[in-house]
């Protein structure tokens, strides 16, 4: 097929262009590199060994926009581009609903006038808001959600699925990501947050490679096995093949169609600290600090769905996503600026 992919500079899409133009598709990345740097893609070129088109275009942009589907006849197009910064989005709602909804919108209405009406969207498990059963399935009923970024996630779903009930042409898939993690093997692209990272693992990771002084642990008074939040991490190479797998179900004229994409597995945050310690052999200092506003205790999937449906199941364990984590810490220091 050939697939547009929007946000494919940044972290989940670069993993994911790998492994759509190993399964033989034709891709062309747009990105307005607000979260990510161009470098990202020159290296997902060397590692696949050709190049892949790449237009610096914001998806608000509706005359770029255009100019990308006029120049190209896409079979489909896998949507990450959006701001993902939870507390950010606390502080900026407007440019949270303006990027990721208005975003959204100029672009399917972009492809519904250029007669391409297949989409793969990336949402996440944060539309469950505090889960109402665990393992979360599809049909759990979607919560409330404690700030605009998941807002977002969570109006986009219902805002595809009335589109698509109004037009049964399209074929609308939303992904539901739990934790992702890990990175490429070669060590050459990863995660690579601004700032201070928000996130446990690029947390730990970079008290590890020696810039922050120690993790801390956000509560450990919850209702799980040992007090600290527990999750369900995905490495990113296996969400990246979900992807691939989820072409499956616009092949097969889903209409639309929700997936869980997580391992059906739960660690806590100390679970996490271990097992980075002890796959790369060194230690992770951390205290203990007050829980952080809008967290949940528990959140992990069920994610039978997808592989009942798209032939999909997580591969990679934890002590891989750990060991390329650092691998891709380690390598890259100041991420892709190094
Ligand atoms: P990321 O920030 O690395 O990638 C998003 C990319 O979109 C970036 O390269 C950014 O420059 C680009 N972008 C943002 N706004 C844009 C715009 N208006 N026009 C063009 N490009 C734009 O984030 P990621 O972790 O790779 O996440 C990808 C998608 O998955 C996002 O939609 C995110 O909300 C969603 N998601 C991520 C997680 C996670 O934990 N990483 C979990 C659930 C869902
Ligand atoms: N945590 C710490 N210390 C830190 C960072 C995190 O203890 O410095 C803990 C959190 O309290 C939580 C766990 O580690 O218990 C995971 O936290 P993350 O911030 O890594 O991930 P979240 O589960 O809070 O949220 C992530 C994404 C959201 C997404 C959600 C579900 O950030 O965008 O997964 O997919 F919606």
């Amino acid at each position: 097929m050939k697939i547009l992919v929007t946000g494919g500079a940044g972290y989940i899409g670069s993993h994911t262009v790998i492994e759509l133009v190993n399964a033989g598709h034709d891709v062309v990345i747009i990105d307005n590199l607000v979260n990510s740097s161009e470098k990202s893609v020159n290296r997902v070129e060397q590692i696949v060994g050709k190049s892949i088109p790449f237009f610096e275009v914001d998806i608000r942009d509706r005359e770029k926009l255009n100019s990308v589907f006029a120049e190209n006849k896409f079979d489909c197009c896998i949507h990450f581009a959006g701001l993902k910064a939870v507390g950010e989005s606390v502080a900026k709602p407007w440019e949270y609903y303006d990027n990721n909804i208005n975003g959204t919108l100029v672009l399917l209405d972009v492809m519904r006038k250029n007669g391409c009406k297949n989409i793969i969207f990336s949402s996440s498990a944060t539309v469950y808001g505090t889960p109402a059963v665990i393992p979360i399935t599809e049909e759990c009923p979607k919560g409330q959600c404690t700030n605009p970024y998941g807002q977002t996630k969570s109006m986009l779903e219902q805002i595809m699925m009335d589109i698509q009930k109004a037009d049964p042409q399209w074929n609308m898939v939303m992904l539901r990501y739990f934790n992702p993690i890990g990175a490429h093997k070669s060590g050459m692209i990863g995660e690579s947050p601004n700032g201070i990272p928000n996130n446990l693992m690029p947390y730990i990771t970079q008290v590890a490679v020696g810039k922050l002084k120690e993790l801390g642990v956000f509560g450990n008074d919850y209702d799980t096995p040992d007090g600290t939040g527990v999750r369900d991490y995905i490495h990113v190479v296996d969400l990246a093949d979900g992807h691939v797998k989820a072409l499956k179900a616009i092949e097969n004229n889903c209409g639309y169609a929700v997936y869980n994409l997580g391992t059906g597995q739960g660690y806590s945050v100390l679970d996490i600290v271990k097992a980075f310690e002890e796959a790369n052999d060194m230690k992770v200092p951390y205290v203990i600090k007050p829980r952080r506003p809008g967290d949940i205790a528990t959140c992990y999937s069920d994610p039978s769905k997808a592989e009942k449906e798209l032939g999909w199941k997580a591969k990679y364990g934890i002590v891989d996503m750990c060991r390329d984590s650092w691998r891709w810490q380690k390598q890259n220091p100041n991420g892709f600026d190094s």
